[in-house]
């Protein structure tokens, strides 16, 4: 994507520490409604927006080395929207996989999935299941995409994998540890998160990544997510290199 005047032109990059990056972001896309309200448009008008900044925000990732990268997609609650704008999102969803594929695969972008896709509708399974596999060697921006995703359910789906392990011997009770819960979650392998921002002014977690946000840095922005730019993203890395983490220490 082309890079506006306005982004050319904002030096905060400078201000980025490179050797301090968050190793794991993740965004709390929130607004594409009110974003759309706004205009007299269609609420789907705002999902379409967003999916411009979902291309733009990866890229810019991408360009800055962060190595994981998490997007709230589509939560376990979202089903309870109209049906209209649940399949407008699958369908984005969709569609931005299928035009997005090669280009993410030549940056050598990982698609990770986290959540329940088997309920999702089946024309965005398959798509999902192919960025997957395609891009399953990529080593340089992880992104995990939270689909049909909620962080209760995926703590719960934990307890009974490490449960049905237990019962069949292949874990003993006094295995169990912090980290190895995290083995069990969706994002086994991967970094907790550094850094969650969410858009739109909103102030809540929305059950996003309870278990891996034990120690993140928070950063709540106005802007709505249509709105939300590379110079927004840039900005709250710069916020958190500049905050002091102690993990309980002093
Ligand atoms: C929240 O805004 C946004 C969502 C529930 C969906 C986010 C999805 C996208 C940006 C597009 C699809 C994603 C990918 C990865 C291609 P809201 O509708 O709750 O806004 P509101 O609070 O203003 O009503």
């Amino acid at each position: 994507m082309e890079k506006s005047k306005e982004d050319k032109e904002d030096k905060s990059e400078d201000l980025i520490d490179p050797e301090k990056l968050p190793d794991h972001i993740g965004i709390i896309m929130d607004g594409n409604g009110r974003w759309a309200k706004k205009r007299f448009l269609p609420r789907t008008a705002g999902h379409t927006a967003g999916v411009k900044k979902v291309r733009e925000i990866v890229e810019e990732c991408v360009e800055l080395n962060i190595a994981h990268l998490t997007l709230y997609a589509f939560s376990k609650e979202n089903w309870k929207r109209p049906k209209d704008e649940v399949s407008k999102l699958m369908q984005l969803l969709t569609i931005y996989l299928r035009k997005e594929i090669k280009s993410l695969n030549e940056n050598w972008v990982r698609i990770k999935i986290l959540g329940d896709i088997e309920e999702l509708p089946k024309q965005a399974i398959s798509e999902v299941q192919n960025a997957v596999e395609t891009t399953k060697d990529n080593s340089k921006l992880t992104l995990n995409l939270a689909l049909n995703y909620g962080s209760r359910q995926e703590i719960t789906r934990a307890f009974k994998g490490i449960y049905t392990d237990i019962e069949n011997n292949m874990l003993d009770i006094e295995d169990v540890t912090t980290e190895l819960i995290s083995d069990y979650l969706y994002t086994k392998n991967q970094p907790d998160l550094d850094l969650i921002i969410r858009t739109s002014g909103e102030q809540r977690i929305s059950n996003f990544m309870l278990y891996q946000a034990a120690y993140s840095e928070f950063d709540f922005v106005e802007t709505l997510w249509p709105d939300f730019t590379r110079k927004h993203l840039r900005r709250s890395i710069v916020k958190f290199q500049n905050r002091n983490r102690r993990y309980g220490g002093i």
